[in-house]
């Protein structure tokens, strides 16, 4: 374990940081309502709550939703209350992705049902999600509720779909891809989407703010799930080998099945289909997705959708703020965390 996924170019990049200080006066403003809104006179809520959104987080897709309100140049209030909605919606994804994922650890600490248990961490979820709908009702916008709500049960499509192909090794590349989009990609997209719609700009404007999500969080998952492998624990602050130990059939999986010989298949139907996991498997599956280029391969795809997002943004006028949404593709892809 630890062998980091090489990344070449990582350090041309300049990272989320622009982003940031871009929307750093909005962020701040998020963060109060982030921290109001876990409010419950029911104390387990804020603690569980609370335990999760206090350790961090990159905050990636609220910082979405503010960047393209202002590439918009949209002048009002409610991207605030859409961010921390969308921000909410995610919390609550990963207290539930936690429960069916059995993750010990979430943000380098362990994970809320861990510490809670799952029903809380579940019931916790509810809540915050019942939180970013009333925030959304607040800010009045039916277009942008369509929006997040069809991304909630789009997101939830996904974790089931990928329930249904746990373990089996007959997972092709279109099926992983379908789960992805739906499982990540989907919010991404509503994140970038919902500034444009405050704005009143042109369904053009809206299309392009989405593509950008969209294949910005395709190649997101993409990583995430070369890092499950090739990353190390303490960067990720989650456990490596966990859709390993769960059976999911990800990218670097279903291209070392293509790309594998008869043993190696025996081996992944061992360990993937009938969870019969040994020590050692790990590093086992790591020197076989090493020995056909699996990670690699996948980091070159979410390449490419990486350059997808950038594509989509060509339409608005070069800014800071376009600028800093080409960095936060080149991130996401060189992170590793
Ligand atoms: C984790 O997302 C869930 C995935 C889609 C892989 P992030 O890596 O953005 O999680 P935080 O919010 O920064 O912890
Ligand atoms: C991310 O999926 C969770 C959702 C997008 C709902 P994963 O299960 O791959 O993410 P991690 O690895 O737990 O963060
Ligand atoms: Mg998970
Ligand atoms: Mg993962």
């Amino acid at each position: 374990m630890g062998v980091v996924v090489p990344v070449k170019e990582a350090s041309r990049s300049r990272g989320i940081e622009p982003l940031v200080d871009l929307v750093a006066a909005d962020m701040e403003r998020v963060n109060a309502v982030i921290l109001a809104r876990t409010g419950s006179d029911v104390t387990m809520i804020p603690e569980v709550a609370n335990h999760l959104i206090d350790s961090g987080g990159k905050r990636l897709r609220p910082m979405l939703t503010l960047a393209a309100a202002s590439l918009c140049h949209y002048r009002g209030d409610g991207h605030i209350k859409l961010a921390a909605a969308v921000e909410f919606m995610h919390t609550a994804t990963l207290l539930h992705d936690d429960v069916v994922d059995e993750s010990d650890m979430r943000r380098g600490k362990a994970a809320a049902r861990m510490v809670w248990g799952n029903e809380a961490s579940v019931l916790v979820g509810d809540f915050l999600l019942g939180q970013a709908f009333k925030m959304m009702v607040e800010v009045g916008s039916l277009p942008c509720l369509d929006v997040l709500a069809t991304a909630a049960a789009v997101i939830a499509e996904g974790e089931v779909m990928q329930l249904a192909a746990a373990k089996k090794t007959s997972t092709t590349e279109e099926d992983y891809l379908a789960v992805i989009r739906a499982k990540t990609a989907a919010l991404f997209a509503a994140a970038a989407e919902v500034g444009p719609i405050l704005a009143g700009r042109p369904e053009s404007e809206l299309a392009a703010c989405r593509a950008y999500g969209m294949n910005l969080g395709i190649a997101f998952q993409l990583i995430d799930d070369a890092l499950d492998y090739g990353g190390t624990s303490a960067e990720l602050g989650k456990n490596v080998g966990d859709d390993f130990r769960e059976g999911k059939i990800t990218l670097p999986v279903v291209l070392a099945l293509r790309r594998g010989t008869a043993t190696e298949l025996a081996f992944w139907q061992r360990v993937l289909e009938h969870s019969t996991i040994e020590d050692g498997d790990l590093d086992h599956a790591l020197a076989i997705l090493r020995r056909h280029d699996a990670l690699e391969d996948t980091i070159k795809c979410a390449r490419g959708y990486g350059a997808l997002a950038m594509d989509a943004l060509a339409i608005f006028p070069p800014s800071p703020m376009r600028d800093a949404l080409h960095d936060v593709v080149e991130f996401c892809i060189a992170r590793s965390h």
